[in-house]
Formats: C-alpha cells, structure tokens, sequence
C-alpha cells in the first residue's frame, strides 16, 4: 500500500527500541497463536503469561473476544473484515513488541494468507507462529462458548470450520510450533510452548 498523503511518521525520532528493552532487561517479541474456536488458545496464552509473568517478565496478551469488543468492534466474520482484524492486531502487536513487551496474540486467524500477513507486519524475526491444531469434531465436543451447538442449531454466520473455512499451516513447517491439544495434555502443550518462546526473552549479551 502507498504512504498515506500529509502524513509523516516520526518513528525514528521516538526512544529507541534497545532503551526499552534495556529498562526491562528482556527483548520484546511475538508469540502468534492461532487455530479453532476452542482449540485451547486462550488456555496456553493465559497459561504461558503467568508462567513468564512470574519470573519477571513483562507480557501483553491480545485476545479475540478482548479484542473484537474494542479496538476491533465494528469488524464481524466476512473474509475481509477478518483481515483487516488481523492486520489491526499484527500492527499492535508490533507497538508492543517494538516497546520490549513479550506479546502473546490468541487469534483463529484461519488463513495461511493472514499468517503471512502478521509475519510481515510484525517482521520475521520477531514473529513465533505457533498452530494450536485440534480437529474440529473436538473442539464442538468441548463447546466451551457453546458457540459450536449454537452455529449447529443456525444461529452462527460464518461460523469458522462450518460456514467459513479454517486452513491448517500448509507446509506445516511454516508454523515455528505445532501444539496438538487433541493429542497432548494441557501441561504438555504449556511446557513446549515455554521452552520455545523462553530463549527469545533474554538480551543477546546480558
Ligand atoms: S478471526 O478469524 O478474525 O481471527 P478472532 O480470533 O478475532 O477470529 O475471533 C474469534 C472469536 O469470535 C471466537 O473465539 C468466538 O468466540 C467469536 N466468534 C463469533 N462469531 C464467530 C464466527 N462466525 N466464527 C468464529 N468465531 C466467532
């Protein structure tokens, strides 16, 4: 997209990233999980932060139904309006890892087109994609929301895996981490999730 007229950004006369990141002692980046409804998202990313949080590390998560009823509240289910939520999220995401915080995005973000996106938004080496997979049939039997009987019964539109397709990594090896909730326990899932993100916290020499 072409820069917008009149304006001018002035990010390069703000306080750099490094000056953060040393006022916090840890570099800042972003733990993009995706899948389902119901997958176990929510779970890893709240789970995840709590872990870092306690060993003193300054986190943000950015979480669907958080996000959809502010920032993103006049966005619904359409393809586009899901892109342009996820293009609104990576953005944020960006300030926040740009701020040193390690940011924890919790999104279905169903396309390998959207991932892309966020990756590019984000910027390659800040961006750790992790697919939570979890097959349909067991996400509808966990039905947390109840948003799986409700869509069943009509009363869904779009409804992601449904009406409205949810594509898994494709090569897998695009996602950095692929945490299968089907087949793993909860605890599992928590401990690989940790030890994948926990080497990108640290400053390279301190
Ligand atoms: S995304 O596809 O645009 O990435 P996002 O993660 O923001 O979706 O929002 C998903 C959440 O919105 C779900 O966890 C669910 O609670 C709610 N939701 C409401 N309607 C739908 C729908 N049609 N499809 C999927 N999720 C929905």
């Amino acid at each position: 997209m072409s820069s917008p007229e009149n304006i001018h950004p002035t990010f390069g006369q703000l306080l750099g990233r490094e000056a953060k990141e040393a006022l916090l002692k840890q570099r800042g980046s972003v733990v993009w999980l995706y899948g389902l409804s119901g997958s176990g998202k929510s779970t890893l990313a709240n789970a995840l932060e709590r872990r870092l949080h306690g060993e003193g590390v300054f986190t943000q998560v950015l979480d669907g139904d958080n996000i959809r009823s502010g920032l993103n509240r006049n966005l619904g289910f359409s393809d586009d309006d899901r892109r342009e939520n996820i293009r609104r999220i990576a953005e944020v995401a960006k300030l926040f890892a740009g701020a040193g915080v390690v940011t924890i995005a919790s999104f279905i973000c169903p396309r390998n087109e959207l991932r892309a996106m966020a990756r590019e938004i984000v910027g390659q080496a800040d961006f750790l994609e992790v697919y939570v997979e979890c097959s349909f049939e067991t996400c509808e039997r966990r039905d947390v929301k109840g948003l799986y009987a409700k869509a069943k019964a009509g009363g869904v539109k779009q409804f992601t895996g449904r009406d409205s397709a949810f594509e898994p990594p494709e090569p897998r090896e695009a996602a950095e981490l692929i945490l299968n909730t089907d087949e793993q326990g909860e605890d599992e899932s928590i401990e690989q999730l940790y030890r994948a993100v926990h080497p990108r916290v640290a400053l390279p020499n301190a």
